[in-house]
């Protein structure tokens, strides 16, 4: 089973979310919704801070970045899980599912950098306020932007290096509506137990280590703000409690798929359902929600959209 040896499987049946033609009608209409309604938001976000000088923050450049990231979360596997929705016969070839998985690896990894990037910026505007800038400078912001696209991107690559050259001979059924690894590997005739070790230790421990170190930031700035309670920490707790619940909403979903032993596979699905079309969703919403200077530059933005589209 080496060298020259093809595959013979071209490409891979997805089983969908559920067989209940009403369950999949809802579906249909509520990723549909939310998959439009993620476009627009995210959209939104990136154009308001580019254009609106007064969102020049290192915090709103990240955030703008989060929302780019978004738009391709939200590209990644929900169109066709929407399209496949409407089809008996869901499949998608072999050089699909790689791609797939290539795109929620790069996508993943950059998000996860960013939300380190945007903890670190709270944790020096509170924590270290004198220094905020000259520590995040221009070139720091872009440095932590470059390295995010660089470390998602590698870490993508390293775990296809693994992946794209095993043999798959036989069962080609995936119990899911995407391509991803937990499962893709056990489809492989061949014995994949250090794979998998790769895949858990390259995802799951991550994702773990990261999550317990943002949390642990975010311990460090709620309580520093605590001490120092003055009438600007109100605005900096709900700043705070918005960056937290997304940190969340990203986190537990991951480290349920990759670190939980026996996976329940309809729990499974239902939670990379909630970060293919909620996560991308949620976030512009959160960020946005509580936050005046948003607000009032997105209100200011469709204004100008719709006054362009008057003139021209
Ligand atoms: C992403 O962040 C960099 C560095 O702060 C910034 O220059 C760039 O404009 C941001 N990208 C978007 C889409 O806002």
């Amino acid at each position: 089973m080496d060298g020259g040896n093809h595959s013979v499987v071209s490409e891979f049946v997805f089983l969908g979310l559920t067989h209940s033609w009403e369950i999949q009608l809802v579906l249909m209409v509520f990723s549909s919704v939310l998959y439009v309604a993620s476009m627009t938001g995210n959209i939104l976000i990136v154009f308001s801070v580019t254009i609106d000088a007064h969102l020049h923050s290192p915090m709103y450049f990240f955030l703008a970045n989060l929302s780019f990231i978004d738009l391709g979360a939200c590209s990644v596997a929900s169109p066709k899980m929407i399209y496949d929705l409407y089809r008996e016969h869901k499949v998608i070839s072999f050089g699909g599912c790689i791609a797939q998985i290539f795109f929620i690896h790069v996508v993943g990894g950059v998000e996860m950098v960013l939300l380190m990037a945007m903890a670190f910026d709270r944790y020096v505007a509170i924590c270290k306020p004198l220094h905020y800038l000259t520590i995040m400078s221009q070139r720091v912001c872009i440095l932590f932007t470059a390295a995010a696209w660089a470390l998602g991107i590698t870490h993508s690559v390293f775990q296809l290096a693994f992946v794209v050259n095993l043999p798959f001979c036989g069962p080609n059924v995936l119990d899911s509506f995407y391509c991803d690894l937990p499962r893709l590997l056990r489809l492989a005739c061949t014995d994949t137990y250090r794979l998998e070790f790769i895949v858990f230790a390259n995802n799951g421990v991550i994702c773990f280590v990261s999550f317990f170190a943002l949390l642990i930031g975010y311990i460090v700035i709620l309580f520093t703000v605590w001490k120092y309670s003055s009438g600007g920490s109100s605005k900096a707790l709900s700043t705070l409690s918005a960056h937290i619940t997304v940190v969340l909403l990203v986190f537990v979903p991951i480290i349920f798929i990759y670190t939980w032993p026996h996976p329940n596979s309809q729990m499974d699905k239902f939670l990379a359902l909630s970060d293919a079309v909620l996560t991308p969703f949620l976030n512009p919403v959160i960020y946005t929600f509580r936050n005046k200077e948003m607000k009032a530059s997105m209100k200011r933005s469709v204004r100008r959209l719709v006054i362009f589209r008057k003139i021209s």
